[in-house]
């Protein structure tokens, strides 16, 4: 991974402009899962390292336009680029990390350039269908998926597909896995938002649901609630929600097994990826990891 890195700061610098290099250093990296992802499945490929920086800072900058999109304060735990500076700012540094791994990634091969370009189109249509979907109370749970494949899981998907495509190895299999795996993330992540708190997840618990986000335990709540109980659900929906609210909305995903029931799915799509590389050690690993972190 330092090799990616160093690949990341190199295309970075490749900008040529300081203000953006200054930038770019006061983001913290995250997980890296994406390019973890590459460096497993084309690790003797010389490429490898690059084609994971292009894809962190693709990822880097969605994050970077999400966290306008959504007016949030805080990423990875820091103050967020469009806070400590301003939307304009996170923009114009998304717009040149994005940029520039593009004019790196049309030095892959063409099925490369193809699979990660297609994925970031799906990063675009699954933002804007979020958008759209925490307007009002959104209870179908197919919809909520097909929503979630796209933000997140297609870049994790073309990562895993794109490291195939790099090194010949299975490309439809890779990608299989990739998918999954990206879907399990995401479910994860809507746990942690309402199992855990804000010095672990570093951004604010329980701001999913506040941020008009019905993510799949919310989903399957209002499924097992009736009456005056779902009424209750959907009108603190997007709300500010008193300890009171929180408190009983954790009661009664707790009564109804929804927080058990969106990890049981998380645990069978992972099993799926698992199933889908005939359990390749290294990427089981990465599975395990993933399904069992706190943030
Ligand atoms: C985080 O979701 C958002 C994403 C994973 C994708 C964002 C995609 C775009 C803004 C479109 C693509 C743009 C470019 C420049 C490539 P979240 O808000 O649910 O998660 P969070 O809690 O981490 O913010
Ligand atoms: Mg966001």
């Amino acid at each position: 991974m330092e090799t990616v890195e160093k690949e990341i700061l190199t295309l970075v610098d490749e900008i040529g402009y300081d203000e953006i290099t200054r930038l770019f250093g006061t983001l913290k990296g995250g997980k890296r899962l994406r390019a973890k992802l590459i460096l497993e499945i084309a690790a003797e490929d010389k490429e490898a390292p690059k084609l994971g920086a292009i894809v962190e800072l693709i990822h880097a900058a969605s994050l970077l336009h999400d966290d306008v999109i959504d007016d949030a304060t805080l990423r990875r735990g820091v103050a967020s680029v469009n806070a400590t500076e301003d939307s304009k700012t996170a923009i114009m540094l998304g717009d040149a990390l994005y940029s520039k791994a593009y004019s790196s990634l049309v030095s892959f091969d063409e099925a490369v350039a193809r699979t990660v370009s297609a994925a970031v189109t799906a990063l675009s249509v699954g933002e804007l269908m979020d958008v759209r979907m925490s307007e009002a109370f959104n209870a179908d749970a197919e919809r909520y998926m097909q929503m979630l494949y796209l933000k997140t899981a297609a870049l994790i998907e073309a990562s895993a597909k794109a490291a195939a495509q790099l090194t010949g190895k299975d490309a439809e299999a890779y990608a299989l896995y990739g998918k999954n795996l990206g879907i399990s993330f995401q479910i994860i992540d809507d746990i942690l938002d309402i199992v855990s708190d804000e010095a672990t997840l570093g951004k604010p618990a329980l701001h999913d649901y506040e941020e008009g986000k019905c993510t799949l335990p919310y989903i399957y709540l209002y499924d097992a609630l009736e009456g005056a109980e779902r009424e209750r659900l959907v009108a603190s929906h997007k709300q500010k929600l008193s300890p009171e609210e929180s408190a009983w909305i954790k009661a009664k995903m707790q009564e109804h097994k929804c927080i058990e029931r969106s990890y049981a799915l998380a645990q069978e799509l992972s099993n799926k990826a698992i199933e889908a590389v005939s359990g390749d050690e290294r990427l089981v690993g990465i599975i395990e990891s993933m399904m069992k972190r706190s943030f």
